[in-house]
């Protein structure tokens, strides 16, 4: 398998991970999630520049342009024979010897590494939407840096697993916020409610896209707080993420909310964003 290693493509039994590097040590470093599809990236460019504004918000030097990462990711896309699939790319502190929290001076180098796995679209997933619970928002007040710290989201994600579930719909004082590893919407009386970009969710890339397509339907989009309340009376609930898409949530602990097709508002945007994917990357196989 061909990964990115600093500024190489090299195979993965080559790369050596210093057990004193600070991504390692403390969890001090940035990643992005970037999928492709047809071997074409998309919203590459969205992407890196988060990536970029992640690294800025902890003050960390990459010590690489935005044209020599999007440069990597397209041969190590080339190299790796990937047609659709997930690009994990990870920028950590680097390795400064001996452990210290301060952030090690300049001469210390970032280290990159980046992953593509094959991961099909799941239509069916699509189809039928995900099973949910509502759990407490345990991390920490900077979610908005996609931070490779992720004990936070990774305790949620493994209770809604221990209750059947998929996702982990998350809340501070009553306040929905997203979930463990994707943004979260409802849908009353037409209109799109998900809570505002800021310190307390991360500004999601597919967010972007499927605000983009609500424009473009006319359907209206509140940025607003909103409660676990609204959450539970809403007529519908997605997710969004890279990986995810725009997911229908079939069922939010023991409430159901449809029973073979999902909501028209979240079904018509499930379609808005297949369509903004296939005019980048080509169209997708059908199913
Ligand atoms: N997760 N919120 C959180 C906490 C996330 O981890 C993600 C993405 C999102 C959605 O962001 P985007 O639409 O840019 O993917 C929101 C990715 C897929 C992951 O970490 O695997």
């Amino acid at each position: 398998m061909k990964v990115i290693w600093n500024s190489e493509i090299v195979d993965r039994s080559e790369v050596t991970i210093d057990p004193e590097d600070r991504g390692y040590q403390f969890g001090d470093g940035i990643y992005e999630v970037i999928r492709a599809y047809n071997k074409e990236f998309f919203c590459l460019d969205e992407h890196l520049d988060r990536f970029f504004s992640s690294a800025e918000k902890i003050e960390m030097h990459v010590p690489y342009t935005k044209n020599e990462l999007k440069h990597l990711a397209n041969r190590l896309l080339s190299e790796t024979g990937v047609n659709t699939g997930n690009l994990y790319l990870q920028l950590t502190r680097g390795v400064a010897s001996p452990r210290n929290h301060m952030y090690p001076d300049a001469s210390v180098l970032p280290m990159l590494t980046g992953t593509f796995t094959e991961t099909e679209r799941d239509q069916q997933m699509l189809d039928k939407g995900i099973h949910t619970i509502v759990t407490e928002d345990i991390r920490w007040l900077k979610c908005d840096i996609k931070m490779i710290s992720l004990l936070g989201n990774i305790m949620v994600k493994h209770e809604a697993h221990k209750k059947n579930a998929y996702e982990a719909i998350l809340h501070r004082d009553g306040i929905v916020t997203e979930c463990s590893a994707a943004n979260v919407a409802i849908v009353k009386n037409g209109v799109i409610h998900t809570h505002p970009d800021g310190n307390l969710i991360l500004p999601g890339i597919t967010k972007l896209v499927w605000k983009r397509c609500a424009e473009r339907l006319g359907i209206p989009v509140v940025e607003e707080p909103f409660s676990l309340d609204e959450l539970y009376n809403a007529d519908e609930i997605f997710c969004s993420s890279t990986t995810m898409e725009v997911m229908p949530v079939k069922k939010l602990d023991n409430k159901v909310f449809f029973s073979e097709t999902a909501g028209s508002v979240t079904r018509k945007l499930q379609e808005a964003y297949k369509a903004e994917i296939e005019q980048c990357c080509g169209k997708l196989p059908v199913h």
